[in-house]
């Protein structure tokens, strides 16, 4: 069974099926996989025909599985202790035949109490690299076609998708030798969030926003996504990993994708994805001089955030003391098309920042000619369109309005737009949302293999101009917007950084 559309939101619970978690004593398992399964079955979303197996190294019993997944319940509701009560935990190597003759008793019971009838989703919880060892082995155990009486099995993958263009490109060589991509599952948690897919309302379900969603009007773009954590407890992760290839190459090439792609003929998985992978395309290659002029990668110092001290991002645990890794990275890119020709497209993100904020800004043209008189005008500023995708989401539109009295001032004043006070419902979480999809067989929200390719064919010349010597790496106090050198990326062409209105 599959459903592909945004429009066919109707599926009430996932067909019966049992979840299998690789990595299930992972930390991504208990903080984010186990909570969101948990939201599901609070909310009644959840088939009364489902289970979960959990497989890692690490040696547990049933009882420990389940000890850590009742912890994920806030509400330590009954419906979720009762569910818990069924998961199941095999421990072993991941490639070793004895896990999977472990695992398949195990299913072959769940089946048979159950009646999940063969059906699977395999979740890719691992570290990276281990996500095409475990596909292959699974293949190799026949555990990629449905048992008997199942409908379907799928493999959702996390990221780190690979760590550049080449090493991408070979995961995926693996998977699809494993699995078909109708079956593959890759996960941004961005793509879960609702202020992202409300991106698609604004744009295609309104029509004055369209007309002037272009270089006529747009004079540049701005893409943040601003956090005020460090590394927290993932340095050893995230010195491998930095923040171009932990947010760019993913998050914000999705966000700029759903911003700045044409519209799709329909709002189903193959034609958002078809108009994202054209609009990827579309993003100009730097040469490797052009990719160190139009880059910015920094590194937090010791500092301030919301009124506490942290440290260095080389003092923090699991991080070498003369580490290189960036945690701030500002692009400027340029999208080549009929529509956004010469428009820079500004992004940045980093950790330890002032704030945590992720927008979106489109600003606009000046006003060709000012019939006021020069002194009286000068604070007049450009339109600024912002999607605030996180936190207090909400859209706001900055536009100059006269200030009262005998002088003819102008202030710049703001319409906005918030989620919270405008709508009562709530949607899911992120994760919640992106695993009740892959678990109704929707793909909409999840990243297909050219899309993966493309965002590593943008971010890569970045990766290889950092690698020369002399790829600088600039400093900022933590709780500051950055290194003050990217200011310059901007200033250049008499641009400067949005400060987020918080
Ligand atoms: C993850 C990154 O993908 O996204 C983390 O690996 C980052 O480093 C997180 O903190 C940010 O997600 P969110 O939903 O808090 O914006």
């Amino acid at each position: 069974m599959t459903v592909s559309s945004l429009a066919a939101r109707v599926v009430k619970t996932p067909p019966p099926l049992v979840l299998v978690i690789f990595g299930a004593s992972g930390d991504l398992c208990a903080r984010k996989i186990l909570p969101a399964l948990a939201e599901l079955a609070n909310r009644g979303r959840l088939n009364e025909r489902f289970s979960v197996v959990g497989v890692a190294r690490t040696e547990w019993s049933d009882d420990d599985f389940r000890q850590v997944a009742l912890k994920a319940d806030p509400t330590s509701g009954e419906t979720w202790a009762q569910l818990v009560g069924s998961f199941r935990y095999v421990t072993g190597e991941y490639a070793a035949t004895e896990t999977f003759d472990a695992l398949r008793e195990v299913l072959a019971d769940a089946d048979e109490r159950l009646g999940t009838s063969g059906n699977r989703v395999y979740y890719l919880a691992t570290v990276p690299a281990v996500f095409g060892l475990v596909a292959e082995a699974l293949a190799k155990e026949h555990c990629n076609v449905p048992g008997e009486g199942g409908e379907f099995v799928r493999l959702v993958v996390e990221k780190p998708f690979g760590r550049d263009l080449e090493s991408a490109l070979e995961l995926d060589g693996r998977l699809h030798r494993a699995f078909h991509e109708d079956q593959i599952f890759r996960i941004d948690h961005y793509l879960g969030k609702e202020t992202v897919q409300n991106v698609l309302a604004l744009r295609f379900a309104n029509a004055i926003f369209e007309p002037i969603w272009n270089r006529r009007y747009v004079e540049q773009v701005q893409i943040t996504v601003a956090e005020s954590i460090g590394v927290e407890h993932r340095g050893g992760f995230y010195e491998t990993a930095g923040a171009l290839r932990d947010i760019v190459q993913n998050h914000v090439m999705q966000v700029l994708a759903l911003t700045m792609m044409e519209p799709p003929t329909w709002m189903d998985a193959e034609h958002i994805r078809d108009e994202k992978v054209k609009l990827l395309k579309a993003v100009a290659i730097p040469s490797p001089d052009e990719a160190v002029d139009r880059a910015v990668r920094g590194q937090y110092l010791g500092g301030t955030v919301e009124r506490e001290p942290v440290v260095a991002y080389r003092e923090e645990e699991g991080v070498d003391p003369k580490s290189e890794t960036e945690t701030y990275v500002a692009l400027r890119l340029y999208v080549d098309n009929w529509r956004w020709a010469g428009v820079p497209v500004y992004v940045r993100t980093g950790k330890r920042l002032a704030a945590r904020v992720t927008e979106v800004a489109l600003q606009f043209h000046e006003v060709p000619f000012l019939a006021f008189e020069g002194s009286l005008s000068r604070q007049l500023r450009p339109n600024v369109l912002v999607l605030r995708i996180q936190p207090h989401e909400r859209i706001s539109l900055h536009f100059g309005a006269k200030v009262p009295g005998e002088a003819f001032r102008v202030q710049s004043v703001s319409m906005d737009f918030g989620y919270e006070k405008a709508i009562a419902e709530t949607g899911m979480d992120g994760y919640t949302r992106l695993l009740f999809d892959a678990m109704i067989g929707d793909p909409t929200l999840f990243i297909r293999a050219d899309e993966v390719a493309q965002a590593w064919r943008i971010v890569d010349p970045y990766l290889h101009a950092w690698a020369e010597p002399g790829g600088g790496l600039h400093f900022y106090p933590a709780g500051t917007w950055g290194p003050h050198i990217a200011e310059l990326l901007l200033q250049r062409s008499g641009d400067a950084w949005r400060e987020p209105v918080l």
